[in-house]
């Protein structure tokens, strides 16, 4: 049955199609990038595997400028960057090893000293980056903010209930607890961190996604509601995920 979309949706036949999409935004977003550098915060788990592929591959690889473009985390696990469960790994196979991302503009979140210590460490790498210790609105820091949909509502690592939703005067927060496997620490970009964004983009795929898209529209509190941005949230859903 079809699922009642979020406003600014668009539904595509499947993951590859979301993808594409995806891609081509990102594109249109470095095209349009008045200034040098290109920030873009990337989403964990696994839904943008196949974009981040995409990116490195022969269809899109030229028609990005790598040396311009930062690459940042939305959140991760505070795990080793090789451990199965980190999104620095997950996205260094999907983008692959000859991905032309030079070293100096990879922003990782370092796991070292646990959550709190990772959540300060990365909160100072967005200040240093972005000249602001906090998050202003007037002056959003990412070009292009990637998020995906998990099953309990949540995003990034804004997970229901948890302290991180009331954090309004950071970049980051440390995740001691999260709403949902893998149960590790974690660090997460806050909502002001989120909104600090000219685009945020939603990819969400896969039939397991119309619970969280119906709860969404039937006025839940769930934290996806509240992403905003200083520019615009759009999402892109593949058939399955909008019941169609
Ligand atoms: C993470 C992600 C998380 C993810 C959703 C959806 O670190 O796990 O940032 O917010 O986007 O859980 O995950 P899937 O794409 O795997 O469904």
């Amino acid at each position: 049955m079809s699922v009642p979309l979020p406003p600014n949706a668009e539904v595509l036949a499947d993951g590859a199609a979301v993808a594409r999409a995806a891609a081509e935004t990102l594109v249109s977003v470095c095209a349009q990038a008045k200034q040098d550098r290109i920030a873009v915060a990337l989403s964990g788990g696994s839904t943008p595997k196949l974009l981040y592929a995409l990116l490195a591959g022969p269809e899109f690889r030229e028609r990005l400028p790598w040396p311009r473009i930062h690459w940042f985390f939305g959140d991760d696990r505070v795990v080793p960057w090789d451990d199965p469960a980190s999104n620095v790994r997950m996205a260094a196979e999907a983008f692959g090893a000859d991905a032309p991302i030079p070293v100096e503009n990879l922003h990782r979140i370092d796991p070292a000293g646990g959550a709190e210590a990772a959540a300060l460490a990365y909160a100072k790498t967005l200040a240093e980056f972005s000249g602001a210790a906090r998050p202003e609105p007037e002056k959003p820091l990412f070009d292009l903010v990637l998020l995906g949909l998990g099953e309990d509502g949540h995003t990034a690592s804004l997970f229901p209930g948890t302290p991180a939703l009331s954090v309004h005067d950071a970049w980051t927060a440390a995740v001691p607890v999260p709403g949902m496997a893998p149960r590790v620490p974690r660090v997460t970009l806050t909502y002001p961190g989120l909104a600090s964004s000219r685009l945020v983009l939603f990819l969400v795929t896969g039939a397991g996604k119309q619970d969280p898209l119906r709860r969404l529209a039937a006025g839940e509190d769930l934290p996806a509601r509240h992403v905003t941005s200083a520019g615009e949230v759009r999402w892109l859903l593949d058939a399955s995920a909008a019941g169609r």
